[in-house]
């Protein structure tokens, strides 16, 4: 008999009024073909992807609940640029690049910090108010030319439930345009309702596609995160493809396919069912119908503990609608909390990037928000763990680079499960149009192979 892929487990619940559409999407034909593997390390085609790509599209910058006052500011790095995200008097929000125009200096240090009214340069001092204006300039005398400009260069800015997104481009489409459909999909979270929680980033010697890869399928699941097996649905998974942006709806709370018998409720369901109030030696029923009954429980008594669940879908309850905003953002949402992952370039090196992990938890009451928030924190690449999952991907993706960088490897030859990568690469493609020279399959023997052959004939 055929051995089973897919289990008979509802996919997706109806979707529920203004809440997130379940309307599946598919990627249309977007063939088989191997992608080059020089997207992924050569610095040729890192420049381009640099000009074309990362300098149009819309970028995550920070929280808007880390800019509290006018004055507070978040400055981000994002490959060779430096930006500094800023509350004005009025209220609004501001994007520049963090560039002195004197002498091209950076103006503040990376990380969140405040500022009474103005930003004052270190090296000759010249300083600028909150909207990026000059303010004064020492000994103006000195320069009989005047001004170099009217003062900080600025960027689009755009706020949006609860985070600040801005383009590197002066002449980017709008926000809405680009976030497309995303919006609506993700409202109903209500990430204005979330706190910050962790704040990580480390360093990782892997091209940042590598990294978006990586939570882009969930073929490696099974081999990578044996684990998880006991905890979720690798398989039975609903893949969308929209414009530029893409998602899967993995569910939680059930054993995966790869599973043949489960003699008894795993430890991590357990887990589950005593998290939402239920007791798992009560439990008598089929390991299959815990994600239901996980779901009516949450749902029954969300009003008791006041959280109001009206907007989510059942499924939404329990499982990980895992969203890729192109190009560098992955949100693992949940009715509760939220699992940003950030993956940002390297300034110049192809081979290296950095990882931001932000936890996002979901406060019930506006009275409770804590009034402060965790540090950012940086670890260098095995340095700190980042728990058990991410660290099995962090230990994969340098030495995949590796592999990358391998004259035995041509590119990546993907599967259907990892159809996100596909059309990530058609995205890509539709900013970038390189002109990199693309390793061919060598016909002819070489190396060892060919000196043996020259040996024997
Ligand atoms: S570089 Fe900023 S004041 Fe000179
Ligand atoms: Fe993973």
């Amino acid at each position: 008999m055929a051995k089973k892929t897919y289990k008979d487990i509802p996919r997706v619940s109806e979707a529920v009024d203004g809440g997130t559409p379940v309307d599946h999407v598919p990627p249309g034909d977007l063939g088989y073909e191997r992608i080059p593997k020089e997207k992924y390390i050569s610095a040729e085609y890192y420049e381009q992807e640099w000009q074309q790509m990362w300098s149009k599209v819309w970028l995550l910058g920070c929280l808007e609940r880390d800019l509290e006052e006018a004055g507070s500011y978040v400055c981000t790095e994002i490959g060779r640029e430096s930006v500094i995200l800023v509350r004005q008097q009025s209220g609004e929000i501001k994007a520049f690049f963090n560039v002195c125009p004197h002498r091209g200096n950076r103006l503040v240090e990376s990380g969140m910090g405040e500022t009474e009214e103005l930003f004052t340069c270190g090296y000759h001092g010249w300083q600028y108010k909150l909207d990026g204006r000059f303010n004064r300039i020492p000994n103006a005398e000195l320069f009989p030319q005047g001004k170099p400009c009217d003062g900080l260069s600025e960027l689009p800015c755009e706020t949006w439930n609860n985070f600040v997104w801005f383009s590197l481009d002066k002449n980017a489409i709008p926000f809405d345009e680009y976030m497309a459909p995303l919006k609506k999909h993700f409202e109903p979270y209500h990430f204005d309702r979330m706190v910050m929680t962790r704040d990580v980033t480390m360093e990782w010697p892997c091209n940042w596609k590598t990294s978006v890869d990586a939570f882009n399928e969930t073929y490696h699941v099974a081999a990578t995160h044996p684990q998880l097996k006991w905890y979720l649905d690798d398989m039975d998974i609903q893949i969308d493809c929209y414009d530029r942006h893409s998602r899967y709806l993995v569910p939680f709370g059930v054993t995966s396919p790869h599973i043949d018998r489960v003699p008894e409720v795993p430890p991590p369901l357990k887990f589950m069912l005593t998290e939402a109030g239920l007791d798992p030696a009560e439990w008598s029923g089929h390991v299959d119908g815990i994600r239901e009954a996980v779901q009516k429980q949450l749902r029954e008594h969300a009003g008791a503990e006041g959280r109001d669940y009206s907007d989510l879908n059942d499924d939404q309850l329990t499982d990980d609608y895992n969203y890729l905003v192109f190009p560098n953002v992955t949100f693992n949402t949940h009715a509760d909390h939220l699992m940003l992952f950030r993956h940002r370039p390297h300034a110049t090196d192809p081979n290296k990037m950095y990882f931001d992990v932000w936890m996002l938890e979901y406060i019930v009451d506006e009275d409770e928000m804590p009034e402060y928030r965790p540090r950012h924190k940086f670890h260098e690449y095995g340095s700190k763990s980042l728990g058990m999952v991410i660290d099995q991907d962090g230990y994969n993706l340098p030495r995949v680079q590796q592999g990358m960088n391998s004259a035995a490897y041509d590119g990546l030859w993907l599967g259907d499960l990892e159809v996100r990568i596909r059309h990530f690469h058609k995205t890509l493609d539709d900013y970038v149009s390189s002109d990199i020279e693309v390793t061919e399959v060598e016909d002819e023997p070489t190396g060892f192979r060919s000196l043996i052959q020259k040996l024997v004939t």
